[in-house]
């Protein structure tokens, strides 16, 4: 499928890291050494409390705002979680679902992570969906078919005018903050077969359109390579985010000629 016209995304998930004075000093750092045209987009997620200091830092940049959940209602007596209605109103643009770290210590479910990605999508915030298989799974020789059940679940809500606002992130979970990357190819081999589920559910151009990060200790050294794979349209990053530096080399490798 044509990759031209899907435009990479390289997308920074802070996860639990990084109070306010720390956010403005690395979005200070980012915005410093980020080009005016960084040639792809990019995309950080910071800690709820950190959102509306992070959206007027960004205000004018290249640079985009994300959550990294939210609840599937507006308001409501849901203490503790956050609306889509009110990122949207804090400046963000996206929102991360189903990341495998709400999945394992916070009870989501595929049923679950579709409810918040369908409510997300509703309020007009692209929603990054995260699927991926754990280590058990994968020496079961069951990654694909646990990639197919999180994606019917995670996208059960979403019909094909949904899609366009909707990312997909393929990240093993065995490869999600362990220095243990998949292998361009193996990585590679999976965004293509999520593709294909895209496209027997959405069809061949719709599917054409979806844009799939791979996540999992990706940094800016490994980052050319496994953006080189032709259904790998970017990265949703972890660690390497939290360092300007390192964030910027993997923006740059999204960059070069020949990787995209
Ligand atoms: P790491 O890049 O730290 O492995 O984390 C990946 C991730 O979970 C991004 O959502």
């Amino acid at each position: 499928m044509d990759r031209s016209r899907r435009t990479p995304v390289i997308a920074g998930n802070w996860k639990m890291n990084l109070g306010p004075a720390a956010c403005r000093a690395l979005l200070e750092e980012l915005l410093a050494e980020l080009p005016a045209d960084p040639g792809c987009e990019v995309l950080v997620c910071p800690p709820y409390l950190d959102l509306p200091l992070a959206a007027e830092l960004l205000v004018g940049s290249p640079v985009a705002l994300g959550a990294q959940n939210c609840h599937w209602e507006n308001a409501g007596a849901y203490t503790g979680e956050i609306a889509p209605a009110m990122l949207r109103e804090a400046g963000c643009r996206a929102v991360i679902v189903g990341h495998s770290e709400r999945r394992q210590y916070f009870g989501e479910t595929d049923e679950t992570a579709g409810r918040r990605l369908a409510a997300a999508v509703e309020e007009g915030l692209t929603g990054i969906l995260c699927v991926g298989e754990s280590l058990a799974d994968r020496e079961a020789g069951e990654e694909l078919a646990v990639c197919a059940r999180q994606l019917a679940g995670g996208l059960s809500g979403i019909d094909a005018a949904g899609l366009s606002r909707v990312i997909l992130a393929y990240e093993p979970v065995w490869a999600i903050g362990t220095g243990r990357t998949a292998t361009a190819e193996e990585a590679g081999r999976v965004c293509r077969a999520l593709r294909r589920m895209a496209a027997e559910r959405y069809g061949e151009e719709a599917a054409a359109g979806l844009r799939i990060l791979y996540g999992g200790s990706m940094n800016e050294k490994n980052a050319r390579e496994l953006l080189a794979q032709p259904d790998i349209d970017g990265g949703l990053i972890g660690g390497a985010a939290l360092a300007a530096g390192r964030f910027c080399g993997i923006i740059a490798a999204c960059g070069e000629e020949g990787v995209l």
